[in-house]
C-alpha cells in the first residue's frame, strides 16, 4: 500500500536575524543577468528595498522595480501589469528577466509567484486555477519576507483574486515555490500592529489546518505543533512591541515551520471560506481566518481523534481530561487570542451579508485548499459554519 509523503520547500532558506547577509553568496554561483522586483510603494519608503538593490549592484544584476501592488490582496490586473515590464506590449517575446524577486508580505509573493508562473507557462493566471496546472518551472523566484506570516515564500500556493467573478483563485503546484526564501526578523520590525496580528493569526490558522488536515504526517505535525506553540507564546508580545526582536524572530519560525506543515499536508475549510469572503469583500486574509478558525475546528473536531485534539491542546498549554473538554478550550483560546490582538470578532461586523452566504459556500467547496480538510461538509454544513461566525 502506498503511503507517500513528499515534502517540498524553496531549495534554499536564509533563516535568521542578519540572513539576508548570505544571499549574495547563494547568488554567485548563478549567472542572472536582469531581475523585476515586486513590491509595493510602502515597501519603497522602508529602506529594505534598497538594501536588496546594494546586493544586486554589487553582482552586477540590473534590475527594474515594479511597485503595482496597490492593495492587500493580489489581483489579475496586478499580475497582469506586472507581465507587461517583460514583454512591452510584444507578448512574451522579450522574456530579458531572468530572476524575479519579491519583497514584502503574502501579497507581494503571491503576484510574483504568478508573474514568474505566467513569463515562462504563457497564457493568463486565470489558466492555471487548481492543483498542478503549472506544468514548466517558473522563473527563478526569491522571495524576501517582511511579515510572519502568510507562508507565501515558501509554499506552492498562490492566492489571486480574479475581479471580474469576485473570486480569490488558488493555484497550487510544486512549480510555483520560491527558489530562495529569505526571513530575515531585521525586515520585520516596521510591520504595522494591525499586520502583525492578521498575518500572525494566519500563521496559526496555516499551523491548526495542516495538523488537522488529511495529508498530515509525522513530519508536518511536528512543524504544526511546535508553531501553535510560539504563536500563543510570542504573538502577543510581537503585537504588543513590534520592537521585540526575540517575539519578532520567534514569530518568524512559527511562520516557516507553519508555512513547510501546509504546503505538504494541505490546509482546510478555513482557507477555503477565507478566500471566497476576501474574493468578494476584499478585507485581509488573516481577518476572516480570526473569526473562522474556531468554529471550523469546533466542525473539524468531529472527524478527529482524540489524541490529536489533546495534542493541539497541549501546543496551546491547556490541559484538558478529555476530547469534549478539550475542544472547548481550544476554540475559547483561539478567541481570546484574536480578541487579544484586536482581530474582528464576528463576520457581520466586516459586512458579510447573510444572503450572499450561499453563493460563497458553494464558491468555498470548489476551492483546493477545502479537498484536504478532515471532515466532508455538505453544502448546508458550510453555510452553517459561516452562520455560526457571523
Ligand atoms: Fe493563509
Amino acid at each position: 500500500m502506498e503511503n507517500t509523503h513528499n515534502f517540498f520547500i524553496p531549495k534554499t532558506n536564509l533563516i535568521g536575524i542578519g540572513s539576508i547577509k548570505d544571499l549574495t553568496n547563494e547568488l554567485l554561483s548563478w549567472k542572472f543577468k536582469k531581475a523585476l522586483l515586486v513590491v509595493d510603494k510602502n515597501m519603497l519608503s522602508l529602506g529594505y528595498v534598497e538594501k536588496v538593490q546594494t546586493i544586486l549592484k554589487n553582482l552586477f544584476i540590473s534590475y527594474d522595480i515594479f511597485d503595482g501592488v496597490l492593495h492587500p490582496n493580489a489581483t489579475v490586473t496586478f499580475v497582469e501589469n506586472g507581465l507587461s515590464h517583460f514583454t512591452e506590449g510584444i507578448p512574451l517575446l522579450h522574456l530579458d528577466y531572468s530572476l524575479i524577486i519579491s519583497i514584502g508580505g503574502g501579497t507581494n509573493h503571491d503576484c510574483a509567484k504568478a508573474i514568474a508562473a505566467v513569463a515562462t507557462n504563457g497564457g493568463s493566471i486565470i489558466d492555471y486555477e487548481g492543483y498542478n496546472k503549472v506544468t514548466k518551472p517558473g522563473l527563478p523566484h526569491i522571495a524576501i519576507n517582511t511579515t510572519a506570516g502568510s507562508g507565501a515564500e515558501i509554499t506552492m500556493f498562490t492566492i489571486i483574486t480574479d475581479e471580474s467573478r469576485r473570486v480569490k483563485m488558488s493555484i497550487a503546484s510544486p512549480n510555483t515555490i520560491p527558489f530562495i526564501s529569505v526571513n530575515d526578523p531585521l525586515f520585520m520590525p516596521t510591520m504595522p500592529q494591525e499586520i502583525t496580528a492578521s498575518s500572525g493569526i494566519d500563521a496559526l490558522s496555516h499551523a491548526i489546518e495542516a495538523y488537522c488536515a488529511t495529508e498530515s504526517s509525522p513530519i508536518t505535525d511536528v512543524l504544526a505543533l511546535d508553531a501553535i506553540r510560539i504563536v500563543f507564546l510570542y504573538l502577543p508580545r510581537a503585537y504588543e512591541n513590534g520592537h521585540d526582536m526575540k517575539a519578532r524572530e520567534q514569530m518568524m519560525y512559527a511562520n516557516v515551520m507553519a508555512g513547510m506543515a501546509f504546503n505538504n499536508a494541505g490546509l482546510g475549510y478555513v482557507h477555503a471560506l477565507a478566500h471566497q469572503l476576501g474574493g468578494f469583500y476584499g478585507q485581509t486574509h488573516g481577518c476572516y481566518n480570526a473569526v473562522l478558525l474556531p468554529h471550523v475546528f469546533n466542525f473539524n473536531s468531529n472527524y478527529l481523534a482524540e489524541e490529536r485534539i489533546l495534542a493541539i491542546a497541549e501546543a496551546i498549554g491547556i490541559s484538558a481530561d478529555n476530547k469534549t473538554q478539550a475542544v472547548e478550550q481550544i476554540f475559547a483560546a483561539i478567541k481570546k487570542l484574536a480578541t487579544t490582538i484586536g482581530l474582528p470578532e464576528g463576520l457581520a461586523a466586516m459586512g458579510v451579508q447573510i444572503g450572499d452566504l450561499d453563493l460563497l459556500a458553494g464558491n468555498a467547496l470548489k476551492d483546493i485548499a477545502g479537498l484536504t480538510n478532515p471532515g466532508k461538509g455538505t453544502l448546508e454544513d458550510v453555510i452553517n459554519i459561516y452562520k455560526a461566525a457571523m
